[in-house]
């Protein structure tokens, strides 16, 4: 069976529920490792406005901040890697930039297929440049 790593980042639970709906057919038939990213500390929701301006420089520099460590097994060999994420300030959250940035997300990304899953308000194509190129410097090919 095909292995599949789909690593999203949701603070609502609204982009996991976008994410989970367009896995529904491959349901049975490919081999899903789901890893649910976490900030650490988390990101809180609803925002305070203090914590939501706080944000905005690192996200739109795309600092990478902390994770709450990852899950999934980076030894195995995945067929395809899904990304699953919301936009923030017309960038990538800075959870997904942490784990772009990521020896892990090197390791096993390099030379795979890579399909991107975005929700957001509609304004989200600076950042799909941005995570573009980070997928692309970690030798994976967005599909
Ligand atoms: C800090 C922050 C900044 C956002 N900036 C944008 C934006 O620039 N463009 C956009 O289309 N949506 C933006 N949104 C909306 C989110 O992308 C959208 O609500 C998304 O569905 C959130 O998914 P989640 O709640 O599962 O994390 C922003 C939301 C947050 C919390």
């Amino acid at each position: 069976m095909k292995k599949v790593l789909v690593v999203t980042y949701s603070q609502s639970g609204q982009l996991n529920d976008i994410v989970a709906n367009t896995l529904k057919p491959l349901e049975g038939e490919v081999d899903i490792a789901w890893e649910h990213l976490k900030a650490r500390p988390e990101y809180p929701f609803p925002w305070k406005d203090i914590h939501f301006w706080d944000a905005q420089p690192e996200c739109v520099e795309m600092i990478p901040g902390e994770l709450e460590p990852l899950k999934f097994d980076t030894n195995i060999d995945y067929d395809l890697i899904i990304l699953g994420y919301p936009i923030w300030f017309l960038s990538p959250p800075i959870p997904l930039t942490t784990f772009l940035k990521s020896e892990e997300a090197k390791k096993v990304m390099d030379g795979k297929p890579v399909i991107t899953i975005i929700g957001s308000r509609n304004m989200w194509v600076t950042a799909q440049e941005n995570i573009k190129a980070m997928i692309s410097d970690n030798g994976g090919k967005l599909v």
